[in-house]
């Protein structure tokens, strides 16, 4: 009797399309479809309509696999799916995966076994491995936080090499020329491409990539940026503004400075990314590139459960959603007139 993994060999697609063929035909492409079900037909393949039940499940939950649970964006993002899925009678559980691609897939291991309704994820692996695994078992997961890559989920980001331009337009535009960058681990994708914008604004003003002084990080958090901060502080000649990659780096690094003597913005502007709401409350409040955190969560959510059934006509098709950042400046880079 052939099984799931024959249809899916004789069609060249993944176990996961030909589920999808199956349970929902309409998120599948007419040519991808139409290969699937010639191999149903000459293989004679049969369902197992326990398995599909089993497979479909009736979880109402959804799992929201995020990367660093202690950083506001993600609760924000959170915030939002949650909001979406209740209005659809279901839960959000939150998981974090800690910036570890083996908590990934531990996590997505786990969430195949409870047979979740669906998942979102901001992923850690650069790879895509164990999400590309956890596609088999016919449970849809949407990311986030991620642009999309093929049409194999959908997926919604924002615009992180134009967030990384702003940024740096913002502080080549008030006179600085030479600009501390403070990065991140850089197999995330979502920090190449703010490096990738704030290159591209050195390039449009006719600047030369050194003035970008690169301090890179291995995590994304306060203490990193108190790290990060001190290491600024100590560089000759120093730079006299400083993008970093998210909003707790920089607020690491403003706590760095102020331990120093080292005034904001007068002897060092600071720009920081996502707009936290600690943003604003900071001690010198923090300019910032604001991401629709919120608005992304719920999208992100509104897009699984149409892809689960639970909202929509029934039809599906995996889409990239690019949701566009803004720069919001406060005191922590602007000179007091
Ligand atoms: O988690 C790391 C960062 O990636 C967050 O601060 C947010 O900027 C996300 O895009």
């Amino acid at each position: 009797m052939a099984g799931i993994k024959d249809v899916a060999r004789r069609a060249g697609v993944s176990v996961g399309t030909v589920s999808n063929v199956i349970n929902r035909p309409a998120s599948v492409s007419p040519e991808t479809r139409g290969r699937v079900q010639a191999a149903i037909a000459e293989l004679g393949y049969v369902r197992s309509e326990s398995a599909r039940q089993l497979r479909a499940g009736s979880s109402r939950i959804v799992a929201l696999l995020v990367l660093d649970m202690g950083n506001p964006f993600f609760v924000d993002i959170a915030r939002g799916a949650e909001r979406a899925a209740r209005a659809a009678g279901l839960g959000v559980m939150v998981c974090n995966s800690d910036q570890s691609a083996t908590e990934e897939a531990a996590y997505l291991s786990l969430f195949a076994e409870q047979r979740v309704l669906g998942v979102l994820v901001t992923p850690a692996d650069p790879t895509g491995k164990s999400l590309e695994d956890f596609g088999r078992h016919g449970i849809p997961s949407v990311l986030v936080d991620r642009v999309a890559s093929g049409a194999t989920s959908c997926a919604v980001s924002v615009d992180d090499v134009h967030g990384g331009t702003l940024a740096v337009r913002h502080l080549v535009a008030a006179g600085h020329r030479s600009i501390a960058f403070v990065t991140g681990p850089p197999e995330l994708r979502q920090i190449q491409d703010r490096r990738k914008g704030a290159l591209a604004a050195l390039q449009e003003a006719g600047l030369p990539p050194e003035t970008l002084v690169e301090i890179s990080t291995g995590r994304l958090d306060v203490a990193a940026g108190r790290d990060a901060g001190a290491r600024l502080v100590g560089l000759v000649p120093r730079p006299t503004a400083v993008f970093c990659v998210n909003d707790l780096l920089a607020l690491g690094v403003l706590q760095s400075l102020y331990a120093a003597g080292v005034k904001v913005p007068q002897d060092m502007a600071i720009v920081g990314y996502d707009d936290i709401e600690f943003a604003a409350a900071a001690a010198v409040p923090l300019t910032s590139v604001r991401q629709p955190a919120v608005l992304m969560g719920r999208m992100a959510a509104e897009l699984l459960l149409e892809e689960a059934g639970y909202a929509g006509d029934g039809e599906h098709l995996h889409r990239g959603v690019m949701l566009q950042p803004e720069l919001v400046v406060r005191a922590s880079s602007i000179l007091p007139h």
